[in-house]
């Protein structure tokens, strides 16, 4: 079978899905930002706040290159982080590498869904003073800065009405319908 790559911005439901994809196609499942986690002995929030996120970008550059060159093996379902994609040669090997399936929702699904979880430094977590329409103006500024990005996947799907389930019925007859599992 050909890999599935799950993009889209954070709280789209990218790992919850691929992790439910990858059961029920009895394959395993790689969520890219765990596995910066496990090989650099730190969380994604650390790396942000020591090294910065051009560090945290390089690192995720050198991820994809370890994936695609198959040193995670193969027959995978991966997550991929919400600024993996930003990068056109990350896009270009994964889109190579698999079948890219991107998730959108709207920005107060989003909101909604990451709350204040500190694991996401993009987020706007950190600054507790920021009102609810100032978090959302971030996210909707960058999430329109990718959206260009996201829209190059080999289909899209809008999970702001689904369960994850749902999701992943509608991914499995994406995948059905271009022969591509
Ligand atoms: C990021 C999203 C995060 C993580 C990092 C940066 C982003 O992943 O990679 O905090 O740039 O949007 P999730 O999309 O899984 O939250």
């Amino acid at each position: 079978m050909k890999n599935i790559v799950l993009t889209g911005f954070m709280g789209t439901g990218k790992s919850s899905v691929g992790r439910l994809l990858a059961g029920e196609f009895g394959c395993r499942f790689l969520d890219l930002d765990t596995v910066i986690e496990k090989l650099s002995g730190r969380s994604i929030t650390e790396i942000f706040e020591t090294d910065g996120e051009t560090r945290f970008r390089g690192l995720e550059a050198v991820m994809v290159e370890r994936l695609v060159a198959g040193e995670f093996g193969s027959n995978l379902v991966v997550s991929t982080g919400g600024g993996t994609v930003v990068s056109e040669s990350n896009r270009r090997a994964l889109r190579e590498w698999g079948t890219v399936v991107c998730l959108t929702a709207p920005v107060e699904t989003i909101l909604s869904r990451i709350g204040r979880s500190k694991a996401r430094p993009l987020a706007g977590a950190d600054n507790k003073g920021d009102s609810i329409e100032e978090r959302a103006e971030a996210l909707t500024e960058l999430l329109h800065s990718r959206e260009a990005s996201y829209s190059e996947a080999d289909f899209t799907v809008d999970t702001a009405a689904l369960s994850i389930q749902e999701v992943v019925e509608v991914i499995k007859g994406h995948l059905l319908l271009s022969g591509k599992k």
